[in-house]
């Protein structure tokens, strides 16, 4: 540890957030870099030596509501999902591939690349910074500039839907599954559903953990198993998930053979598969779950061939494979 780090402890103590880790600091931390590596191609429109300047892939990240609204190809950040935020994705690419962002200029660097991560991680919390408000709609300049995101109506209205009938699960279920190692949230207050995480030990997560989901099998729509000791023994518990609408199973050890059991789930609306083994076989398994909407299958063995088959078989689905 350098000298200046060891004086700046107490403040880094000061700092932490709920997760252990130092919260980051969107103006003072991440902003200069967006500043220097993309906002001269994502700003709002200009005209620079008589010639109009649109953003490119029309995404501007010079204001929160434009970063959580997104850009051609969907929203750029969602936070607390990594998977889903594509601005993430492309500067994490290859650096020959099509997409990498930037395109030219100096890259980010993995420190910077981190403190992404961290931020979007912990929920992406501006700090009161709006940035442009110009061509924001209505409802941002409403929200403080912090728009929802594209498409948080049919999501919310699927949620609500999903909640229906449900009752909350009891305390004792509650107190059991979390003496088993899971940390336990309300989606949202007063929703009976529940958020399931293992994040204060994913090593030590194995498939014979997974039985502490069975007082709360019901409440469960959202799952993440990431980086956790699963395999696919675990995800027969996790198919009597009957709610689950998100699984997040990246680097894990699942394969194939074990998404066969998903197919039970009728409400999985997105499954993170990034960093698996997992092949094309296994994607054809998931064309057998017509409610998926999102599927990510990033740095994994399936192909672009596997990839076009399965959006044959569920086309209002989204699959990343990069
Ligand atoms: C030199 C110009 C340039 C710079 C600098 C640049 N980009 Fe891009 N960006 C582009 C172009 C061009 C596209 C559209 C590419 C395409 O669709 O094939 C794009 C598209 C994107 C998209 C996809 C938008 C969508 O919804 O389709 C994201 C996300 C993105 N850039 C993020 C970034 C980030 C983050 C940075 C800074 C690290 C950055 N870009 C720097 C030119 C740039």
């Amino acid at each position: 540890m350098s000298k200046l780090a060891i004086r700046s402890l107490p403040l880094v103590i000061t700092l932490l957030t709920a997760h252990g880790q130092a919260a980051v600091n969107f103006e003072k931390d991440l902003l200069p870099v967006l500043q220097k590596k993309c906002l001269d191609c994502h700003s709002a429109p200009t005209v620079v030596d008589g010639k109009p300047k649109k953003p490119k892939g029309e995404l501007r990240l010079d204001a929160a509501w434009a970063m959580l609204k997104g850009g051609e190809t969907g929203p750029s950040l969602v936070p607390k999902d990594l998977a889903k935020s594509y601005m993430f994705e492309v500067v994490n690419l290859p650096k020959d591939d099509d997409m990498f962002m930037p395109p030219k200029g100096d890259p980010m660097t993995a420190e910077e690349i981190k403190l992404l991560k961290e931020w979007i991680e912990s929920g992406a919390d501006f700090g009161g910074w709006k940035g442009n408000m110009e061509g924001a709609p209505a409802d941002a300049a409403a929200a403080g500039g912090v728009a929802k995101p594209a498409g948080p109506r049919e999501h919310e209205v699927f949620y609500t839907k999903l909640a229906e009938g449900l009752k909350p699960a009891t305390e004792a279920a509650l107190a059991k599954a979390r003496e088993g190692g899971a940390q336990v949230f309300q989606l949202k207050p007063d929703s009976p559903l529940l958020r399931v995480d293992f994040l204060t030990g994913v090593s030590k997560c194995d498939d014979s953990k997974l039985s502490v989901l069975t007082s709360i099998k019901d409440n469960v729509a959202q799952l993440d198993l990431g980086r956790t000791i699963i395999s696919d023994a675990g995800l027969k518990a996790v198919a009597q998930l009957s709610r689950l609408a998100s699984l997040d199973l990246r680097q894990t050890k699942v394969t194939d053979a074990g998404l066969e059991a998903l197919s039970a789930l009728k409400n999985l609306r997105t499954l993170n598969l990034f960093g698996t083994e997992i092949t094309d076989a296994g994607l054809k398994k998931l064309a057998t779950i017509p409610s998926l909407r999102q599927v990510t299958v990033f740095q994994t063995k399936a192909t672009s061939a596997g990839v076009a088959e399965l959006k044959k078989a569920l086309p209002k689905a989204q699959v990343t494979l990069k």
